[in-house]
């Protein structure tokens, strides 16, 4: 049994969480959604800030929920990569002093692969191997797990990820930040063949289509031009709703499509979703309707997992401090990494 305390502080969310093996003791997060909201999305420098008042907070509030003292922690997990730098860099810090302090080993951890983690919280059974589809607001990638730290990157997107996507077709239609969960619900009542919309197809030099990699600034342009001609008819009056759903069904199929040929095609049975729009209703829909005629089965870990969070972080440590693996002190921030 490894006893983590681990802290997550990559981008908009301040969060520590104590973690035994795949069992969650504490997951505390502080949102600062509410600071970001008048910038209509998330500003580095606000974020730090954020960040830097919260910390010791949170930390403590995730201890005393696992009731949980420092003998009981055999390691300090912490993020390191990629993010913001400026954010990572407050939990880094925090958690360096915390191992100098308390005599405990460091294990940085990479951001992706706390996400990959968060489907060992959700089913504690999960063995590799597994293709896990990442959609969250800063990437899109699939990625077949084969062990701790052994993964395969299959497919990414080429520009925007799906989350930066959702929020910036919400912000043209004013919608507010986060856009994901509103367009969601806002596409529920739309039509989703209202508008035909591009799939962010990638060409390759033999004439053919990547088969797993997508591009998202496209379809956001699609959406900028259907906006302007619809105004020129509807004024201020547009149809919101139709234009979600067509935009969700574009980005869904899109994702679907490429999750399951990558399964398929490199024998995948388990196919686990992970980041922040893994919580999208139409994404969720079309990967089941796709996966299960096919026997694949599907992972879609609770949101609270999904998005970002501390305990995935301290889920992946874990399995590394079990391997042996540990962090210097000189331990820094990297805003990227590949994983
Ligand atoms: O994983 P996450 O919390 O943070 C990153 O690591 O980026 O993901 C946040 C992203 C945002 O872009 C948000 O708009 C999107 O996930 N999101 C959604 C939904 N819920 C959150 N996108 C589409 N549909 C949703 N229901
Ligand atoms: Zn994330």
């Amino acid at each position: 049994m490894v006893c983590i305390l681990a802290i997550e502080t990559s981008c908009d969310e301040t969060a520590a969480a104590v973690v035994r093996d795949r069992h969650i003791e504490s997951n505390v997060i502080a949102s600062q959604i509410s600071a970001h909201k008048p910038f209509g999305g998330v500003v580095p420098e606000v974020a730090s800030r954020a960040h830097l008042q919260n910390i010791n907070g949170v930390i403590a509030t995730a201890m005393a929920e696992a009731h949980c003292d420092w003998a009981a922690i055999d390691a300090i997990a912490v993020t390191c990569a990629p993010g913001l730098v400026g954010s990572l860099l407050i939990g880094v810090t925090a958690a360096k002093t915390l191992a100098m302090v308390h005599h405990k080993p460091l294990v940085g951890i990479h951001h992706l692969e706390g996400h990959l983690y968060a489907s060992y919280l959700a089913e504690p059974t999960l063995e590799p191997p597994f293709l896990c589809l990442l959609v969250s607001g800063g990437h899109t990638s699939l990625i077949g797990v084969y062990g701790c730290g052994q993964y395969q990157l299959f497919g990414q997107t080429r520009d925007d990820a799906a989350g930066e996507a959702y929020d910036k077709v919400a912000r043209l239609l004013g919608l507010g930040y986060p856009g994901g969960p509103m367009m969601d619900r806002l596409a529920q009542s739309g039509n989703p063949d209202a508008f035909t919309l591009p799939e962010g197809n990638i060409s390759l030099a033999n004439g053919k289509v990547h088969p797993y990699d997508s591009s998202f600034s496209g379809l956001k342009t699609a959406v900028a031009r259907l906006v302007s001609q619809l105004r020129d008819t509807h004024g201020d009056n547009l149809p919101v709703a139709d234009i979600a759903a067509s935009f969700q069904k574009a980005v869904a199929h899109a994702l679907t499509k490429r999750a399951i040929a990558a399964a398929v095609d490199h024998g995948f049975t388990t196919l686990a979703i992970g980041g922040g729009v893994a919580a999208n209703s139409g994404l969720r829909q079309y990967l089941t309707a796709a996966a299960t005629p096919l026997g694949i089965r599907l992972i879609f870990p609770p949101l609270r997992l999904c998005t970002d969070n501390a305990a995935m972080i301290g889920c992946a440590a874990a399995d590394h401090v079990r391997q042996g693996e540990r962090s210097p002190l000189s331990l820094g921030a990297k805003s990227r990494l590949s994983l």
